[in-house]
């Protein structure tokens, strides 16, 4: 899937005309829209390595996130916690697993195509709640990235909002107590499966999932200088080598 067919019915110059308005904005789309471009077997795989050091999974708790690792153990620098995890996921906690834009090979030159589209550089982060009524951040702001949310299972409901000029500018989150000081609601939307969600950097946002366990790609995309190196997904057909020498 390249990003034409990711935006799909509108086009890249309908696209660009709202990213250029900094429009938070929805492109409704087929229930089986985003299906093919992951399976639960290969989140169950990148879940289950607990020694994926540089992107161990995270916890959505406490209105933030948290590590659940084991330092100093004697054969690797560290390893995640695989039982608390474990138990975590099965009392309604969502997580997310940062960097994935590797995970498969579909998903690898969706977002290769994205930062040709835009020469920006981007990144996948898999947000996932495994049960209903998953936990969720607190409403907070993003920046300096733009961002591309893909609802690929289930449903997510969204608050954006607008903040006031009284917010200091080091503030990123805000509890719901918070809320009522700094922000007011300037839209709800509800998420389902095959729509996509475009919010320029800077948007407060809140994002809840309610009825059904639910998958979502969230894709930070940013502009980097020239001289930034973009991160090399080349394809490496590892079976196809092995086998060629049989
Ligand atoms: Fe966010």
């Amino acid at each position: 899937m390249k990003f034409e067919d990711l935006i799909k019915p509108k086009t890249t110059v309908e696209f660009m005309e709202k990213f250029n308005n900094s429009e938070t904005f929805v492109i409704k789309g087929n229930k089986n829209k985003f299906n093919k471009l992951i399976t639960l077997e290969e989140i169950e795989s990148v879940v289950n390595n607990g020694c994926n050091f540089s992107t161990p999974l995270e916890i959505i708790i406490d209105g933030g996130r948290k590590f659940y690792v084991e330092k100093n153990i004697p054969w690797t620098q560290f390893a995640t916690k695989k039982s608390v995890i474990k138990q975590l996921l099965e009392k309604k906690h969502s997580f997310l697993m940062r960097n994935q834009s590797q995970i498969n090979s579909k998903v690898s030159a969706l977002i290769t195509s994205i930062e040709k589209t835009f020469n920006f550089s981007a990144d996948l982060h898999l947000y996932i709640s495994p049960v209903v009524s998953g936990s969720g951040y607190n409403a907070h702001r993003d920046r300096p990235q733009h961002k591309i949310y893909l609802q690929v299972m289930g449903k997510t409901n969204w608050t954006i909002f607008n903040y006031n000029n009284n917010l200091p500018e080091n503030v990123h989150a805000l509890s719901e107590e918070e809320e009522v000081k700094y922000l007011n609601k300037l839209m709800s939307i509800e998420l389902e499966p095959g729509d996509l969600l475009y919010m320029p950097p800077d948007t407060f946002h809140k994002v809840r999932n309610y009825n059904e366990p639910r998958i979502s790609f969230s894709i930070p995309f940013n502009k980097v200088d020239d001289k930034f190196k973009k991160m090399d997904r080349t394809y490496i057909p590892f079976k196809k080598i092995f086998e060629s020498n049989l």
